[in-house]
């Protein structure tokens, strides 16, 4: 371990030299809350990207507030994870946080153009506008120009429209990086903050923040709702955020900027980099320690690994956990009969600990169970309904369920992986991915095959109720499986009786007119979903971006089509350009024509599933003819 003593030297060597370090991102007050003034030099559109690296962890402070006030909501408004944002602030994943609590919220923060962002999903509320959704929802995490620059400048958009939000953060720059910083923090400036308060709160240096905001030494200005960096050498602690410290007094002296600065200031970096290089010698030390501890007596020594406290609460109750969960098993065991039954301990293994490198996407992990890959969802909330109807269910183009397992209140289902992800990132993502004509008809196929299985041959027939290019995955082979049976329920009742229901749920975009009206509930429900599924496959477009204006009906966007003279003319312009023309014409007209059958708005002039998949197949067999005949003719 001799080069340890050799690294310490080598950063206190650097750090004594570096005299000032330069202005990081610039601290721009109001200027994040001036929505019409588009001032792209200054950082209103997000934090510059000249990090050291292009991504990184990074860390929000959000303050709770109703509806946004629990671990699972504030992860999902903010696109963190709800274990890891749960463990940071030492509460359980169901935890519910006081009115304005401090929330630490860990984000992958990445380079997307020449700023940093994390990103989030928004789905626009009742009176939304930019600045309402940045400043009162994110609370200024994000800005109205950043919003507008990602948008456009639109000045209504219909409720539920799915907006992407991007976070500010930012990574460590060369110069902090050197100087020990390894993580930036976006402070929420409250009223009356200080930056030396601020600073103080998490054991920073008030000169070491002032730099990273490129402010000017004193006691600047600062504003509710706008964001300051904070540069931190570890991840931020919940001992750092709870409000029962008592703050420093209300106008604490700004650091002396006396006449000395410079020769002082070498002084503090001389003794910083002593600190630096006693705390990363010991933190190599324990690092090496660590892996070789591991290594040797990993099994016997497992549990006393685990370092912070929560976790380690957890296990101490796991003893008790585990006696639920086996009666708990034992309830369903009719259920469970063909499915294997994990232990908590085998998942953890499998995901190396729910490891942030598994992360698929929400509760969804990727593990490795006996060789095989898996995919592992974590379910909060009862999932028995669920667990019996894949149970049931054994078919090609619906996830399969492995296995299950029953954890601390939560069920975690083992589903077989599919390797090529979501089908919506195929059709959203277009970083050079595509899928050509015949696939897209195959996985229409699958998933027609899938939903008639469902509709038919499972006893009672069931509706998916929640049918998205989200919830179909694709196999190696782009063989489509429909996943995702959170909300399906029995149809119960014949074709042409319908169920009623006053719980409207689903996915705003898919849901059949009669749903959304009456509470409808039949296997016609999916087939309108799986309509507007094709219609997003054919045009490359996310439901929300098909409706171009509010309470358009969807089958307008295909009437030109259909019904216009120019029909092959209105036909390119519908289709999506990542394909460059490469479809047969006469079959796309036909596909054209059944989904404006199953977006009919009367449900029962809909057809039925096994009809459309009769259908999608000629289509197939057309599709393939029509490819090899193309490929002949090019030889
Ligand atoms: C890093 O510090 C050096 C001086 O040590 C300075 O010249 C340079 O501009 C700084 N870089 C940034 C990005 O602040
Ligand atoms: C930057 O990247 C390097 C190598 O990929 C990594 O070791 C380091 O931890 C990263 N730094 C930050 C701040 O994420
Ligand atoms: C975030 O969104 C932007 C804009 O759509 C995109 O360019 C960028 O790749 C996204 N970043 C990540 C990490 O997904
Ligand atoms: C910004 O939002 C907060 C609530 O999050 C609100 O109290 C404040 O008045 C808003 N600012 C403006 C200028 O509307
Ligand atoms: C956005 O549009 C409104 C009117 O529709 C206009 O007043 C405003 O100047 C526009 N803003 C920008 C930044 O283009
Ligand atoms: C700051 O400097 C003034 C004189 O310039 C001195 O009286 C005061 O004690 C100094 N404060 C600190 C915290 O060093
Ligand atoms: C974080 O973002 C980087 C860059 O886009 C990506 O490679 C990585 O998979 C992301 N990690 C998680 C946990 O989302």
């Amino acid at each position: 371990m001799g080069f340890l003593p050799c690294i310490s030297v080598f950063i206190l060597f650097t750090l004594s030299f570096i005299s000032s370090i330069q202005a990081q991102q610039p601290y721009i007050g109001l200027a994040t809350t001036a929505c019409s003034s588009f001032d792209t030099t200054n950082s209103a559109l997000g934090y510059s990207c000249n990090g050291l690296n292009r991504s990184c962890l990074a860390f929000l402070i959000f303050r709770s507030k109703p509806p946004f006030n629990t671990v699972a909501s504030i992860s999902t408004l903010l696109a963190s994870k709800p274990s890891q944002l749960s463990k940071i602030n030492s509460v359980s994943e169901t935890a519910t946080f006081e009115t304005n609590q401090m929330v630490i919220v860990p984000v992958n923060c990445s380079c997307s153009g020449k700023h940093y962002q994390a990103n989030t999903t928004y789905f626009v509320q009742n009176g939304d506008t930019y600045f309402l959704i940045a400043n009162n929802t994110f609370q200024g995490l994000s800005t109205c120009q950043a919003l507008q620059d990602q948008h456009g400048n639109v000045s209504n958009f219909g409720v539920g429209t799915r907006l992407l939000a991007p976070l500010r953060c930012a990574c460590p720059t060369k110069n902090q990086t050197d100087s020990g910083v390894h993580y930036l923090l976006s402070y929420l400036v409250k009223g009356g903050n200080t930056v030396y308060g601020i600073s103080k709160r998490f054991g920073v240096d008030t000169d070491r923040t002032l730099e990273a905001n490129g402010l000017s030494e004193g006691a600047p200005n600062i504003y509710p709702f706008t964001t300051l960096l904070v540069p931190l050498e570890n991840p931020p602690s919940s001992s750092q955020t709870t409000e029962q410290r008592p703050l420093p007094p209300s106008s604490p002296p700004p650091p002396n900027s006396s006449s000395n600065k410079g020769a002082k200031k070498t002084w503090i970096y001389v003794v910083i980099g002593v600190l630096a290089g006693i705390a990363l010698t010991l933190i190599f030390g324990m690092i090496i320690f660590y892996m070789f501890f591991r290594i040797s007596y990993k099994k016997e020594f497992d549990s006393t690994i685990v370092s912070s406290s929560f976790e380690a609460c957890e296990k101490a109750s796991n003893k008790k956990l585990d006696e639920e969960s086996r009666d708990f098993l034992e309830s369903i065991s009719d259920i469970a009969q063909s499915l294997k039954v994990y232990t908590f301990e085998e998942l953890q293994a499998a995901t190396d600990d729910f490891n942030p490198s598994c992360w698929i996407k929400g509760s969804v992990y990727r593990g490795k169970i006996g060789g095989d890959f898996v995919a592992i969802k974590k379910v909060y909330g009862d999932a028995s309904d669920q667990i019996k109807l894949l149970n049931k269910i054994n078919h090609s183009s619906l996830i399969r369920l492995l296995g299950i397992c029953f954890n601390g209140g939560n069920w975690y289902l083992v589903y077989e992986n599919a390797v090529n992800g979501s089908l919506s990132v195929w059709i959203n993502d277009k970083g050079g991915k595509f899928l050509d004509w015949a696939q897209r008809i195959q996985i229409a196929l699958d998933v027609a095959t899938g939903l008639n299985y469902l509709h038919s041959f499972t006893n009672p027939p069931h509706v998916h109720k929640d049918i998205k290019c989200s919830n179909v995955l694709l196999d190696t082979d782009f063989r489509a499986k429909i996943a995702n049976f959170a909300l399906a329920r029995p149809a119960e009742r014949q074709e042409g009786e319908f169920a009623l229901t006053s719980h409207i749920v689903g996915t705003k975009g898919y849901m059949a007119p009669e749903y959304l009206e009456n509470g409808l509930v039949s296997t016609k429900l999916d087939v309108y979903a799986f309509g507007v599924l094709m219609l997003e496959m054919l045009s490359g477009k996310e439901a929300p971006a098909l409706y171009s204006e509010e309470n358009m009906l969807l089958v307008d966007v295909l009437n030109p089509v259909l019904h216009k003279e120019d029909g092959e003319e209105s036909l390119r312009h519908l289709m999506d350009p990542s394909m460059q023309g490469n479809y047969p014409p006469v079959t796309a007209i036909l596909v054209i024509r059944l989904i404006e059958s199953c977006l009919k708005k009367d449900p029962s002039g809909r057809p039925a599933m096994d009809k459309i998949a009769q259908s999608i197949s000629r289509f197939l067999n057309a599709s393939l003819a029509w490819e090899l005949s193309k490929n002949i003719s090019e030889l």
